[in-house]
């Protein structure tokens, strides 16, 4: 069983922030392993355009939806369009962030502490609830957030992207709890990746994202697709309520 245990043959997935990075990654991933996939973010055409690849490199069907993750009546109407095009899903990937620079602690505004929370915690419990609930109506499902090793390794550059992250690892243990025994809830934490997040990162952060690592680099967005395709299928399916670093090794 174990070699098939990673198919998703006949399965959907929910992707947010699919349209380009990690997620993207993820979107093709996933499709190569057989699901079909909504493919969340705010910018539609960017949806649409990685979509249209996955149709055409994949074979697999995909329905592009324009969504910000931090407004919960967005988050109806993805659920909604998910449902009304595929009928169920499968997998949830809560993979849309963001985590704004700011020049020291004293700047951070209330707004951008609101948002940051808003796009990395308060709308991945949202859609993890709506989609929970339905998966634990329909026999099962795998719920799968990305979180980040500034959860675990804090510092004073992302404190409140860290708290949010870390509120995220908390919240994988508690939904896992509630959606048990039929829905299982699992956490990818990711070190440094080469995605857009990167080009605003200066000489010294990169440097050192490059040189902490026991593998001496920072990730490329493709290396994230295992860990999530793990926890997403059947490969997983004693796993839940756990966090996975996917981070070359940081200590
Ligand atoms: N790259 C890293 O080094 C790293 C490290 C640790 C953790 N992570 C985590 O991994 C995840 C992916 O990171 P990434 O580097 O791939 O990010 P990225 O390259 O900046 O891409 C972010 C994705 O999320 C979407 N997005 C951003 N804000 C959104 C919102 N409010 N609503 C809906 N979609 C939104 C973006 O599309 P639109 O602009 O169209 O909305 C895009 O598709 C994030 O949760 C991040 O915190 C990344």
């Amino acid at each position: 069983m174990a070699v098939h245990g990673f198919d998703l043959g006949g399965r959907v997935a929910i992707v947010t922030g699919g349209s380009r990075g990690l997620g993207r990654s993820i979107v093709m991933g996933l499709a190569q392993a057989g699901a079909d996939l909504v493919i969340a973010s705010r910018k539609l055409d960017n949806c649409k355009a990685v979509a249209e690849e996955v149709e055409t490199t994949t074979g697999r069907q995909a329905l592009p939806v324009a969504c910000h993750v931090g407004h919960w009546d967005d988050l109806e109407e993805l659920v909604d369009a998910a449902y009304g095009r595929f009928g169920k899903a499968d997998v949830l990937v809560n993979n849309a962030g963001m985590s704004p620079l700011y020049p020291d602690l004293l700047s951070v505004t209330e707004e951008l502490y609101d948002k940051v929370f808003a796009v990395n915690l308060k709308g991945p419990f949202r859609l993890s609830v709506l989609v929970g609930t339905r998966m634990v109506e329909q026999g099962g499902g795998s719920i799968v957030s990305l979180s980040s090793i500034g959860s675990l390794r804090p510092y004073g550059g992302i404190v409140p992207y860290a708290a949010a992250k870390a509120g995220l690892n908390a919240m994988t243990v508690g939904l896992a709890d509630a959606f048990g025994p039929t829905v299982r809830v699992n956490c990818v934490v990711p070190g440094s990746f080469a995605t857009d997040v990167v080009q605003h990162w200066d000489e010294a952060t990169k440097r050192g994202a490059a040189e902490r690592p026991a593998l001496k680099r920072i990730g490329e967005p493709d290396e994230i697709v295992g860990a999530v395709l793990y926890f997403a299928s059947d490969a997983s399916s004693y796993t839940t309520g756990a966090l996975l670093r996917v981070d070359g090794g940081a200590v």
